[in-house]
């Protein structure tokens, strides 16, 4: 049976794991805090809390993994956080249990480009913030090290979805001519994703895991006000720097497509109507 540490079992991780174990896949799952772990106890398989970013926990937790994939997050953060969690956790992973094979979750956020054009695999990522450049950092470590980068637009799926909690919480606002468009992927894709990246020869690559259909903020908001028959939220000035840096791109996913990888929601209405919206935590609020 194949080995694979989940290093970072949280909304991915979680989803990643269950779907590995259900593959036939002995999994282990580590959190950053204990509380974390205990949550997932009923979970059909280990996880504990394990600091990635620290080296002698790592060796005193190493056991035999042929598979890590790193999918911790730095929960936004700084620079340092993200020192901390993806290069140095990164790091440590890999010198410290030298799996046959390695996916570090990356983010669409290191591609810069601002005209809303196509972004592929071999376009330039030339992150403008710092904590881009260590994302793109950490990217270079793992393909050194024989490595996969998973780009992954933004997630959301079962109880998450920043654009419609922002929606129905009043707080959503359609920023400037609202033409941005908005790259996203359901948690479960992402999984499948993982599951089938590793499946492949190899294992060295850099890879966007998205949707079929990036979507402009308007349209999103648009398609949201009327499923739900509520107002489309105010039009504010564009407000420049965003926090995932001010770009605009279509981040396209021809790459994972060819290599056999298929979205179970290919577009954000589909995601929404079949696994989000019946069950979102505060559709009756
Ligand atoms: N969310 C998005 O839209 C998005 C977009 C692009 C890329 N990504 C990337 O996708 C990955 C997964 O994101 P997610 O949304 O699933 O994150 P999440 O729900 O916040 O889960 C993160 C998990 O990582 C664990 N963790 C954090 N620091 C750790 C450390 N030092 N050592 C061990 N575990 C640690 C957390 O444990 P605790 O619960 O104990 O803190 C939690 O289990 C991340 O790499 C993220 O950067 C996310």
């Amino acid at each position: 049976m194949t080995r694979v540490l989940i290093a970072g079992c949280g909304y991915v991780g979680a989803a990643t794991a269950d779907l590995f174990h259900g593959d036939g896949w002995e999994v282990e799952g580590w959190t950053y805090s204990p509380e974390s772990a205990q949550s997932l106890m009923a979970k059909p398989y280990a996880v504990r809390a394990v600091d990635i970013s620290d080296r002698e926990a790592v060796t005193r937790a190493a056991t035999k993994f042929d598979v890590v994939i790193h999918c911790a997050s730095s929960g936004g953060g700084g620079p340092e956080d993200y020192r901390r969690v993806y290069l140095e956790g990164a790091r440590i992973l890999l010198q410290t249990l030298r799996p046959h094979r390695f996916i570090f979750t990356s983010s669409t956020s290191v591609y810069a480009q601002k005209e809303g054009e196509w972004v592929d695999e071999e376009s330039a990522a030339e992150p403008m913030h710092e904590t881009g450049r260590i994302l793109r950092e950490t990217e270079e470590l793992v393909r050194q090290n024989g490595g996969t980068s998973a780009r992954l637009a933004g997630i959301y799926g079962p109880g998450r979805s920043a654009l419609l909690r922002k929606f129905l919480s009043g707080k959503a606002a359609i920023e400037g001519n609202g033409e941005r468009f908005l790259n996203q992927v359901h948690r479960d894709d992402v999984a499948r994703a993982l599951l089938h990246l590793l499946a492949l020869p190899n294992g060295s690559q850099i890879v966007n895991v998205t949707d079929d259909q990036p979507l402009t903020q308007r349209a999103c908001y648009e398609w949201l006000a009327a499923k739900l028959n509520r107002p489309l939220p105010e039009i504010v000035a564009g407000t420049g720097e965003r926090k995932r840096g001010p770009s605009n791109k279509r981040v396209s996913n021809r790459k994972l497509r060819a290599l056999g990888w298929e979205p179970m929601f290919p577009t954000f209405s589909i995601g929404m109507e079949r696994s989000v919206l019946p069950a979102f935590p505060t559709m009756g609020a």
